[in-house]
């Protein structure tokens, strides 16, 4: 007999992770969006409530992400199966931590799971990077494929959504910090410049691929060192209040390496063990309380797991 509702667990990712604008990011644990899927008798999709949004999202089917990424999988099975949505926000919107991407990976993986997993979560990335095309205006699988398969994720291909899972060092922490305003990714995109010169370029490739051998050889010195972004955080760190303030004090206080989450305005910090991050994690906090900003923070180590079924 198949299942009355599923619900789906999806965690937020830090995209680019500095060195890999659009093709590297990993997941975290303790923020994330839930999803659950009950089948109608209808044809239809329908979304029955949405909450932690502070009503900013829709439930007009056509235009939730959600709701367009579980469509596109039921078109390409040619199943005319119904669900009605619940979609629990548990994470802000427009805060560089991949909040419309949990919500479509966390909406999919369930509507995959109650179809009987016809396709595996590598499968599923090329169905939630459409709803990021709805999102962010581009089809980028950076958040996508983390929330989905978990772990640190080089996106080799965006357009045939080819991702590679790369290896996770066990004392790796992640902070996050969350200034209180939102910073839509496509606003932060139209920060960037059409094109790089080739110094430019060069010196990110080899801090991506050094990054890359540095996850496969545990070596945190390099890793710290790849985690530079001569791309995107130049153009884009005058978006994000106090940013060089609070990455010096990360980095004077046990962090290894920061830049920015995603599109911002989050900041993500890279640390070697848990006392380090909190130390970090710390540092960076009270540079928003001493300008009187609200901050979220989240510690955690790489989310190995991606998108779960909650039972
Ligand atoms: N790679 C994307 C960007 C992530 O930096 O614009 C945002 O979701």
């Amino acid at each position: 007999m198949k299942a009355k509702k599923i619900s789906v667990f999806a965690p937020a990712t830090v995209a680019n992770i500095g060195c890999g604008f659009d093709i590297l990011g990993m997941a975290i644990h303790g923020v994330g969006d839930l999803v659950t899927i009950v089948p109608n008798t209808s044809d239809k999709l329908i979304i029955k409530s949405i909450s932690g949004d502070g009503k900013k999202l829709t439930k007009n089917i056509n235009e939730n992400i959600v709701a367009i990424s579980i469509q596109a999988l039921l078109n390409h099975l040619n199943s005319k199966q119904g669900f009605d949505i619940y979609l629990k926000k548990q994470m802000p919107l427009s805060s560089g931590l991949g909040s419309s991407a949990a919500s479509s990976v966390a909406g999919l993986y369930a509507a995959n799971l109650f179809l009987g997993s016809p396709l595996s979560k590598q499968e599923l990335v090329s169905f939630a990077m459409e709803g990021e095309r709805i999102a962010c205006g581009t089809a980028h699988t950076d958040n996508v494929a983390p929330s989905l398969l978990g772990g640190i994720v080089l996106c080799r291909n965006n357009e045939m959504a080819e991702t590679i899972s790369l290896p996770v060092p066990k004392q790796l922490y992640v902070v996050v910090v969350h200034p209180h305003y939102e910073l839509k990714t496509s606003d932060s995109r139209k920060a960037l410049p059409k094109k790089i010169d080739l110094k430019t370029g060069a010196r990110q490739w080899s801090n991506t691929a050094s990054f890359v051998h540095a996850l496969h050889t545990n070596n945190f010195e390099l890793l710290a060192d790849s985690i530079t972004d001569f791309v995107a955080e130049p153009h884009r760190k005058s978006l994000i209040p106090h940013f060089d303030e609070v990455k010096g004090a990360a980095l004077l206080n046990g962090g290894l390496a920061c830049s920015i989450s995603g599109s911002g305005p989050s900041i993500f910090c890279i640390a070697k063990r848990k006392k380090n991050a909190q130390k970090a994690a710390a540092a960076m906090k009270s540079i928003y309380k001493k300008n009187k900003m609200g901050v979220d923070v989240y510690i955690s180590n790489v989310n190995t797991k991606g998108a779960q079924q909650i039972k």
